[in-house]
């Protein structure tokens, strides 16, 4: 989709239709055609939020969306309604959509308004059929199908909605670019097992680096795993006939960033099929462990929107690519192996995998140099009973940087919600023949229990971890309903730029 921005009256671009916000108390602009007046008038346009309405004017086709109250218009409902304009613009066989920026104060500025417009668009715009035939349907269904896709969005702002040409061509380029990588990130997701391996996945990721100058990438197979006696990441992949990925991503900004800046770095789960391994999961739903590369998708693509966006940060990113699968080489219940910080993991369940290739990955995100830490990882499922697809679950070490990652998500619509930890979660934790153990019997506070056992492996350095296990996928927003959901992508982008 082409994205751009203009400044006169959305009436003068050439766009087949036109969005146009209703905000509560607030009439339409002199410009619009009278048709649009008669549509509110008679009850059929409404301000309501999400509620839709159609006319056709001077040559175009309007479509009429219900904002609410403008100070709770913020930029999530702003990216829900962008959505909710796309699906009956498509419907409607809409190519070239122009979007009218309200121009009446809001609970967001007007550049952060139109990026959000931008992102609803794009994410709404977004399909998964790289796997479908193209003769799958019979010829009638794919004349009634139709264009699903918009080719064009314009961001229109006329002068009285208050932001200047650059500004608003700044926010809407860059929300294009950032709404991209987050469905790049969800193709990644999407892709089945035997597609996206996790030599696919580092090929991705090396792909990226040659094409961005500033991000360089290393990727090290099960020897590499060895050589850094990464006994725990090494453990889990030893059972699958892929060959494991640790991906190494370095963001070094062109301009160098101001004193004080920290290095960022960002860790992720990519375990590309869990299958739970020897403790094998249950049949029923277990093809949805093809997401359980979640967090590393959002990893891989959010280093890549930093660098493109050229952020003054210095930024490391590793992900730790692998399947579990159960076999005759797989680890078992009961095994003891060793981090490599030395710390000794009790395996009591195989299933527990994603601690143990995240136990590695920070360890190496510590000793490259990462002063704050943020991991991503689809690690348990005790977080979707206690959060559901709403929040993410965030666990900390420094409430000082836990509030700042907690405040990104905010301004992106990824929310999470903190959960504490406490030294009696660690006790959970402590192993009977080992240091540590990977699953405690009882599964008192899961979620925590996983980030107690994570806090062994960073050190003292500020650190928060990200359980996305509710909302990598199926996150129920009209922008990303069903499938993969590119979550962490847009809040990670957003801590870089929180500190630049
Ligand atoms: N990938 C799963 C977590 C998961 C479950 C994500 C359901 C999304 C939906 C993870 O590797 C796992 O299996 N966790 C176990 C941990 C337990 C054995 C301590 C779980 O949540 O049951
Ligand atoms: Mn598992
Ligand atoms: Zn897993």
């Amino acid at each position: 989709m082409l994205v751009s921005s203009v400044i006169p009256p959305a009436g003068a671009s050439d766009a087949d239709t036109v969005a146009v916000g209703l905000i509560d108390g607030v009439p339409l602009s002199k410009e619009a055609p009278p048709e649009l007046s008669a549509l509110l008038d008679s009850g059929e346009a409404r301000v309501t939020f999400r509620s839709l309405a159609v006319a056709h004017a001077q040559g175009k086709r309007w479509i009429l969306v219900g904002l609410g109250k403008g100070d709770e218009l913020t930029a999530e409902r702003a990216r829900v309604a962008a959505a909710v304009v796309h699906g009956r613009a498509v419907e409607l066989r809409t190519l070239a959509l122009c979007w009218q920026l309200p121009n009446a104060p809001t609970a967001s500025e007007p550049a952060e308004l139109a990026g959000a417009l931008v992102e609803g668009t794009i994410l709404a715009d977004y399909r998964f059929d790289t796997f479908k035939s193209k003769s799958a349907g019979t010829a009638k269904e794919d004349a009634d199908e139709g264009p699903r896709h918009l080719d064009r969005l314009i961001i229109a702002a006329a002068p009285e909605a208050g932001i200047g040409t650059e500004a608003l061509e700044r926010a809407v380029a860059a929300a294009a670019l950032v709404a991209d990588s987050v469905n790049a990130a969800r193709d990644l997701q999407n892709r089945p097992g035997n597609d996206l391996t996790p030599t696919a996945l580092g090929e991705e990721a090396r792909r990226l680096g040659a094409e961005i100058d500033t991000l360089s990438v290393e990727v090290e197979d099960s020897s590499g795993l060895a050589a850094r006696s990464m006994g725990a990441f090494a453990a889990v992949a030893q059972g699958s006939e892929q060959e494991p990925a640790l991906i190494t991503m370095h963001y070094k900004p062109a301009t160098p960033p101001a004193d004080g800046t920290p290095v960022l770095g960002l860790v992720g789960k990519a375990v590309t099929f869990d299958s739970g391994g020897i403790s094998l999961k249950p049949g029923a739903k277990m093809w949805e462990m093809k997401f359980d590369m979640s967090g590393g998708a959002a990893v891989v693509q959010a280093m890549a929107a930093i660098a493109r966006l050229a952020l003054p940060i210095e930024v490391v990113a590793v992900v730790g690519a692998t399947e579990n699968l159960p076999s005759g080489r797989a680890v078992k219940p009961g095994d003891i192996v060793t981090a490599t910080n030395g710390k000794t993991i009790e395996v009591n369940n195989t299933d527990a995998e994603g601690r143990m290739v995240l136990a590695d990955c920070l360890c190496h995100a510590v000793s490259l140099g990462a002063e704050r830490i943020v991991d991503l990882a689809t690690l348990t499922g005790a977080v979707i009973v206690a959060l559901g697809s709403t929040y993410a679950g965030a666990m900390s070490n420094d409430d000082e940087f836990a509030a700042r990652v907690v405040g990104a998500g905010e301004s992106t619509g990824e929310i999470s919600w903190r959960l504490p930890l406490h030294s009696e979660y660690d006790d959970l934790v402590k192993g009977q023949f080992g240091d540590l153990n990977n699953a405690p019997e009882d599964r008192k506070a899961g979620t925590i229990v996983g980030a107690a056992f994570l806090s062994n492996f960073v050190g003292e350095v500020p650190w928060v971890h990200l359980d996305i296990a509710g909302t990598a996928w199926d996150l129920g927003r009209t922008y990303a309903p069903k499938g993969a959901s590119g979550f962490g992508v847009r809040l990670l982008v957003e801590l870089a730029r929180s500190y630049c």
